[in-house]
Parts: structure tokens; C-alpha cells; sequence
């Protein structure tokens, strides 16, 4: 059994924490570790927010939704792509700055990605909780005046960690054969139709909180009507303009 494999597959998020407090240096050693993640041509195009001003996470939990977990977490982060500091500093070296390419802000959300998830196994290896929190995306340009985000920066998500109240189920993933296809792209509806059944019988299951439902038709909300329409103009607002 390979221990870092079973931890990655031990994985569910956490909406309740205990008053136990991340102690600093570990918070610090996690995003050292985030730090750690490969990223784009050395880019490095992150930066976190640690929201530590309590009425500041009131307002964040408010901003995203009513999502109590952002205000009694141990810990709050918003991961921020930020393209100021590498155009900055590329600028200094003397280079004729192209900004507000799609690709920068492909480059700068896959950076902040993948070093939040560094993060996430990192603090789930001390045996922490962690919920991301993409309800920020609600209110974005409230998020980003609350942090005093500059230009060319905006908040992707932010990211909850505490030591874990609850203790639920880990959510069935759709089969590997759905998701790994060999040399090319084949239909997969049948596989993704026998999935809705598992998951169906796993909301029906699940401990603390049965619901009747799939994977399906949870998906339909989310694509039945334009789902923060408001992010186009926002992120060109942030000099993210999409050319
Ligand atoms: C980028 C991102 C944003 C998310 N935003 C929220 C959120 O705003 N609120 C929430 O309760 N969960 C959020 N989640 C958690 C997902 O709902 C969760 O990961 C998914 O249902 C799978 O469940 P699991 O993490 O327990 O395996 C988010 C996850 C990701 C990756």
C-alpha cells in the first residue's frame, strides 16, 4: 500500500471544523509545499491571501454564498492568479510587456491551481480538513476590494483548512475507463449512465445528509443558465482581457 496514494484517495471535502487552530509554522511549511508545485515556465503566477481580520471571513462567507465553514475554519486562503509580479519583474529586465493574453490567464489560474492542491494534500497528510471555496467567484470584485487585489491579479478560489469535525463518506469519482481513454476520444454516455446509478445510491446512503439525486441532474443547474456572467467583464476589468 502506498500511503501517498492511499492519502490522494482518501480525500472529502470538510464543512465543519473543531476550535483547534492550525499552529503558524505549519500553515507556513503548507505553502512552502504549495510552493513546491511544478509551474509554468517558473512563472509562479500566485499569490495568497491569508484572510486572518475575523470580520473580513464574515464578509467572504457572506460574499460567497452564506458559506458559514469561510468564517469558523481554522484558516482562510484566496488563491489569487497573479500576473503582476512575473510581468512586472520581466518589465524591470528590460522586455516590451504584452499583457491581457487569454493564455496569461490560462497560465496564472493553472499555477494557482496546482499549488493549492499541493497545499491540500500537504495539510490533509497533518490530518486537516480542507473545503475549496469557489462561492468567492460570486462577488469577485468585492473579494478582490476587501483584499486590495491590484490589477492583473484576481482571487480563483479560496480554500478552507482546520482539523475536521465530521467524518463523511469519500464521494465516488466516475469510473476510470470514462476518464482515461486509450488514443482517442470515444462516447462514454453508458459508463456515465451507470455512474448516475452508483451515485444515486450514494446520496441515498451517504451519512449526514440523504438526498435523491445523481450526478446528472446535480450537473443541471450548474449548466442551465449563465453561471457568473459577471466573470468576462470582471477579469477584463483586472487586465485579464482575453486576446
Ligand atoms: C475549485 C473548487 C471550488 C469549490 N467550491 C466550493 C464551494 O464554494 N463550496 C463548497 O462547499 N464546496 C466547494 N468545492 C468542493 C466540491 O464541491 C467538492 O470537491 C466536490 O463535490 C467533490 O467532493 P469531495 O471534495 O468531498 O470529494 C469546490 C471544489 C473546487 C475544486
Amino acid at each position: 500500500m502506498n500511503p501517498t496514494i492511499e492519502l490522494l484517495k482518501s480525500h472529502r471535502s470538510i464543512r465543519k471544523f473543531t476550535d483547534q487552530k492550525i499552529p503558524h509554522e505549519l500553515l507556513i511549511e503548507l505553502i512552502r509545499a504549495g510552493q513546491a508545485a511544478a509551474t509554468s515556465n517558473h512563472v509562479q503566477a500566485y499569490t495568497v491571501i491569508h484572510v486572518k481580520n475575523p470580520a473580513n471571513r464574515e464578509k467572504i462567507a457572506e460574499l460567497a454564498g452564506g458559506q458559514s465553514y469561510v468564517a469558523t475554519a481554522s484558516d482562510f486562503l484566496v488563491f489569487c492568479a497573479d500576473m503582476k509580479r512575473p510581468t512586472e519583474a520581466a518589465e524591470r529586465s528590460g522586455a516590451n510587456v504584452v499583457r491581457g493574453m487569454t493564455e496569461q490567464l490560462v497560465v496564472a489560474s493553472v499555477d494557482a491551481a496546482l499549488m493549492a492542491q499541493n497545499v491540500v494534500v500537504a495539510a490533509e497528510s497533518e490530518g486537516l480538513g480542507i473545503c475549496y471555496i469557489g462561492g468567492i467567484r460570486n462577488n469577485p470584485q468585492a473579494i478582490s476590494d476587501l483584499l486590495h487585489l491590484p490589477e492583473h491579479v484576481y482571487p480563483v478560489f479560496g480554500l478552507c483548512l482546520g482539523y475536521p469535525a465530521v467524518d463523511p463518506d469519500v464521494k465516488p469519482r466516475l469510473p476510470v475507463e470514462a476518464i482515461l481513454k486509450e488514443d482517442y476520444y470515444v462516447d462514454d454516455s453508458e459508463l456515465v449512465a451507470a455512474f448516475d446509478d452508483a451515485m444515486q445510491s450514494y446520496y441515498g446512503e451517504r451519512r449526514g445528509g440523504n438526498k435523491d439525486s445523481n450526478w446528472s441532474k446535480n450537473l443541471s443547474p450548474l449548466f442551465s443558465s449563465k453561471l457568473r456572467a459577471h466573470m468576462r467583464e470582471f477579469l477584463t476589468k483586472r487586465g485579464f482581457e482575453m486576446k
